[in-house]
Parts: structure tokens; C-alpha cells; sequence
């Protein structure tokens, strides 16, 4: 049987990690975290499918497409639709795959307007503040759902 499929969804402006503020982001690029999540992926027995988009619409069809797909859980780095975005907080609420939040860095420790989360609202889970490393503790606690 195939492996149990996670869908790693990251929103805006995170097709440029690598470049961006790396002082807050780090320095790994996306290609970099998707290997890295491909080799724990196959340690744990899951397939990963990874995807960035700029387009909130996006995220929000490839959620659907999540529970259309039978997927065993969504990783969702948002970027900042995660602090707007009241559309995908409804698309998380309408499909019934489990959610987990997952931030590089720490909103929480950033400016205020960082500090509303509309995806952890309705998340089953959030890992945060820990880089590249936030992507591999949330597939692991993925892998347990
Ligand atoms: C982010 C945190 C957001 O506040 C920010 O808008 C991002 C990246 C992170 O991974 O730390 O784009 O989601």
C-alpha cells in the first residue's frame, strides 16, 4: 500500500526563505526543507507533497483538495494570511483533515499584529520559533495523528 500522503501548503513570500530576513528566517531555502522533510518523510512512512503559493486562493483549493485527497494531515505555513486571513480559518473549519500551524520563527515574540493567529484558531496543533526545524517536529507529530 502507498505511504499516507501530508500536504506541506506554505503561503506568501516564503518562495524566497534562503534570502529573506534570514535573521529571523534562517538561512534554508524551501528546497532545502522539503528535502529535509522527504527524509524524515521516509523514515516515518509518509509521502510528502509540498507546495508554496503567493495566492491565499491557492492555499484554500489545495485545502480542499487535502480532503478530496484522503490526506492524513495538512502542515500549513501560511506566512502572513495566518494573521488576515479569515477565508482560510473558514476552509480549515470546513474540511475535516487535520491542520497543524507551523511558523520558522516565533509570531508570538514579534509585533503585535503577528499575535492573532486566524489558522491556529481552528489548528489542531502548532509548532513555531524552532526554523526549518518547526517543518520536522510538526511532520513527526503528524505522523502520530
Ligand atoms: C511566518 C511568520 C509570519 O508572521 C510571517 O508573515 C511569515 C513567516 C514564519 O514562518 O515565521 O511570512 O509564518
Amino acid at each position: 500500500m502507498a505511504d499516507p500522503v501530508i500536504f506541506v501548503l506554505n503561503g506568501p513570500n516564503l518562495n524566497l526563505l534562503g534570502m529573506r530576513e534570514p535573521e529571523i528566517y534562517g538561512h534554508d531555502t524551501l528546497d532545502d526543507i522539503a528535502g529535509m522533510l522527504e527524509d524524515r518523510g521516509a523514515e516515518l512512512g509518509l509521502a510528502i507533497d509540498m507546495r508554496q503559493s503567493n495566492h491565499e486562493g491557492h492555499l484554500i483549493d489545495w485545502l480542499h483538495e487535502a480532503q478530496a485527497e484522503g490526506v492524513k494531515a495538512v502542515l500549513l505555513n501560511a506566512g502572513a494570511y495566518t494573521h488576515t486571513s479569515i477565508a482560510l480559518h473558514d476552509a480549515i473549519k470546513s474540511i475535516r483533515t487535520p491542520v497543524i500551524e507551523v511558523h520558522l520563527s516565533d509570531p508570538m515574540k514579534r509585533e503585535a499584529f503577528r499575535h492573532t493567529s486566524y489558522v491556529g484558531m481552528v489548528a489542531v496543533d502548532c509548532v513555531s520559533g524552532l526554523g526549518a526545524k518547526s517543518y520536522i517536529v510538526a511532520l513527526e507529530r503528524a505522523a502520530k495523528l
